[in-house]
């Protein structure tokens, strides 16, 4: 059974950093919009320059651009056994789309997981956060250090720390979801589909709930 999978929470939560244990631990592929974004603002194509001026200041990409991305990925053969959807959802015409865009390809999502982070953490991580430029993976200069200083211990590539994570566009960032992304949690709370996790624990324990949920999630589907 294919584990479609949603990975919500609000920026610094840890989607990404779980989303790596996840892809690498059951072999799904990683959909999370803002890597398709940054990747497109990097190779400076037509939807890289309207990404970057959305969201450089905090805000969302629309959502016709960002549920066209989303359509072409999900249809795409790799998916067939599940997939890891990470920053998409994040508004109820979104969800609305996937709903129905799921079901025409028989995809439909299997698992909500919101990663939940109280505010003042949420800053913390997101102001020490550096990127690994090559591979993306996320390392903190407190408490996710590399064994190199500006080195990912991965793939070797240099880090940097996001545009947008500075105070004004990460205060952007955090109202939108409160405002946008939030009430999603009422909509996937009524598909019985919604997990809801503490992210305050260390990656290392959220990573084993989130096994053994998976765990029960594949077995109910047998
Ligand atoms: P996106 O790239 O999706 O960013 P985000 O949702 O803001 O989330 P982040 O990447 O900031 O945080 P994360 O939860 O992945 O945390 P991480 O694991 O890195 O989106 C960026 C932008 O693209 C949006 O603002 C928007 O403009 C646009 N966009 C994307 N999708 C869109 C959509 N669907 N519609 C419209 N626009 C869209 O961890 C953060 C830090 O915390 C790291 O330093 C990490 O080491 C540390 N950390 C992680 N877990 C733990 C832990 N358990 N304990 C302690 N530290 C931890």
């Amino acid at each position: 059974m294919a584990l479609n999978i949603v990975l919500m929470g609000p920026p610094g939560a840890g989607k990404g950093t779980q989303a790596k244990k996840i892809i690498q631990a059951y072999a799904i592929p990683h959909i999370s919009t803002g890597d398709m974004f940054r990747l497109a603002i990097k190779e400076g194509t037509k939807l890289g320059l309207v990404a970057k001026s959305y969201i450089d200041k905090g805000d969302l990409v629309p959502d016709d651009v960002t549920i066209g991305l989303v359509k072409e990925r999900l249809a795409m053969d790799d998916c067939k056994k599940g997939y890891l959807l990470d920053g998409f959802p994040r508004t109820i015409p979104q969800a609305e789309a996937l709903e129905v865009l799921s079901k025409e390809i028989g995809r439909e999502v299997s698992l909500v997981i919101d990663i939940e982070v109280e505010k003042k953490e949420l800053i913390r991580r997101i102001a020490g956060r550096r990127v690994c430029k090559n591979c993306g993976a996320p390392y903190h200069v407190d408490t996710a250090k590399p064994k190199v200083e500006g080195v990912c211990d991965i793939c070797g590539g240099p880090l940097y720390q996001r545009l947008d994570d500075n105070e004004a566009a990460l205060e952007v960032r955090l109202t939108h979801y409160e405002e946008d992304t939030k009430p999603l949690l009422d909509f996937y709370k009524k598909t019985g589909k919604l997990v809801v996790l503490d992210g305050g624990e260390g990656s290392d324990r959220l990573f084993e709930k989130i096994t053994s949920i998976l765990g029960e999630v594949s077995d109910d589907n047998h």
